[in-house]
């Protein structure tokens, strides 16, 4: 007897919650209006303005003359994971042994990889909120259930009387995301203190999502998992796509004790079995060569992000100014209090290409991300357009 055709065509039910990004349904928009020849001021993207800088390249192109092209372990070549721990060692304080480092296909797959070590089916993870929008999806796909605490709600409370307002019994862990994606916060040592003080106390695990730390204009850059008594129930996973300006690369790295560690390995193996053998040889000549890039772009990005501010708040579109990552989180209730119908008419009226806030979770509405990391004439030319045409 053969199955009616809908229960065979029928996707595994573990996807039944995962989402597509609201994001890439905004760039199609957009590509279809270049298509049709308008020319569109662009503040929706998530990517550095600027190339990979030349020293990374020379590695790539050097380790591919070297035919350093066969596999690899599959967490990593040894001198990679050696530099990367120095690394965490140095400049994150976190107290990592090579061997508590793996490497990563980008910032995704150790999150991905995080979540699937973590979360049980009916777990919940406390997410502060707005948040980046591809972790609700990751925490469904393990059959988790997100549960939105308002950033702002925290930090004028308290982290530890909010957060303990939305844990329950079934709560398994908190992402912490700093430089913070959409809103650019960069949270303070003493409210990593108190996450780190909520985790050991009720005995959660945390998910340190840490791709923007080179990116801190105001305050300092702090991980959580720096912290005594965090290493082992923290995973930290960093990227460098946002730091070198290598999205493309697909390369980032996490930093984890056990069990988390072969959960990531396991997540690992049987989905990428490693990263590419070349980009990391690439990767290393970030870590271990001399370079002024991240003090280059920092400058450059602070540049930016001052122009943007400063027209912004000057348009009534008022904005805390974001002390991290790239994006300015403006209240855009002046054009409409619904940020998707805020976002169409700047698209319609100024050509102006932002992303709607409602897509960072219900705490975001109201607002509009626009990235920074765009170009002056851009930003200029943007700021132009909304003047005449708002
Ligand atoms: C907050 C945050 N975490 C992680 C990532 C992952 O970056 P990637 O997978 O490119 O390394 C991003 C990318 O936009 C991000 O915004």
């Amino acid at each position: 007897m053969s199955s009616t055709p809908s229960a065979v065509f029928r996707l595994a039910t573990r996807f039944d919650d995962v989402g597509f990004s609201d994001i890439v349904k905004i760039r199609n928009k957009i590509m279809e209006l270049r298509a049709g020849g308008a020319s569109v001021f662009q503040f929706e993207g998530g990517e550095p303005f600027s190339n990979t800088p030349e020293h990374i390249k020379e590695a790539m192109t050097r380790a591919l003359v070297e035919h350093k092209t066969r596999y690899s372990p599959s967490s990593g070549i040894a001198e990679l994971r050696a530099a990367i721990a120095d690394k965490l060692r140095e400049r994150n304080q976190i107290a990592a042994q090579a061997d508590e480092v793996i490497v990563l296909n980008g910032g995704m797959q150790g999150l991905f990889g995080a979540f699937q070590s973590v979360v049980n089916p009916g777990d919940e993870v406390l997410v502060l909120s707005p948040y980046w929008t591809p972790i609700k999806d990751l925490i469904a796909h393990c059959q988790g259930q997100t549960v939105l605490v308002p950033t702002a709600e925290a930090r004028r409370d308290g982290f530890v009387e909010t957060l303990a307002r939305y844990a329950t019994e079934k709560t398994r862990a908190i992402y912490y995301n700093t430089p913070q994606n959409p809103t650019g916060i960069v949270y303070t040592r003493e409210e990593a203190e108190a996450v780190a003080r909520f985790a050991r106390e009720r005995d959660l695990i945390v998910i340190a999502d840490e791709a923007y730390e080179d990116l801190v204009y105001e305050g300092e850059h702090f991980s959580i998992a720096s912290l005594e008594g965090m290493m082992e129930r923290t995973i930290t996973c960093f990227t460098l796509s946002k730091s070198y300006a290598m999205t493309g690369w697909r390369l980032g790295y996490a930093v984890a004790t056990e069990p988390w560690m072969t959960g990531m390995r396991k997540s690992l193996l049987y989905s990428t079995n490693g990263v590419s053998t070349p980009t990391q040889w690439a990767a290393l000549a970030a870590f271990t060569q001399e370079s002024d890039f991240l003090n280059t772009s920092l400058a450059a990005y602070r540049k930016r992000r001052d122009l943007l501010l400063a027209g912004l708040n000057e348009l009534g579109l008022t904005c805390e100014s974001p002390a991290g990552a790239f994006y300015a989180f403006p209240d855009v209730s002046r054009i409409s209090p619904n940020s998707r119908e805020a976002a169409d008419i700047l698209l319609d009226r100024a050509q102006v290409a932002t992303v709607p806030g409602i897509v960072f979770g219900e705490h975001g509405e109201g607002h509009l991300r626009f990235s920074f990391s765009t170009s002056i004439e851009t930003i200029e030319g943007g700021l132009d357009s909304m003047r005449k045409n708002l």
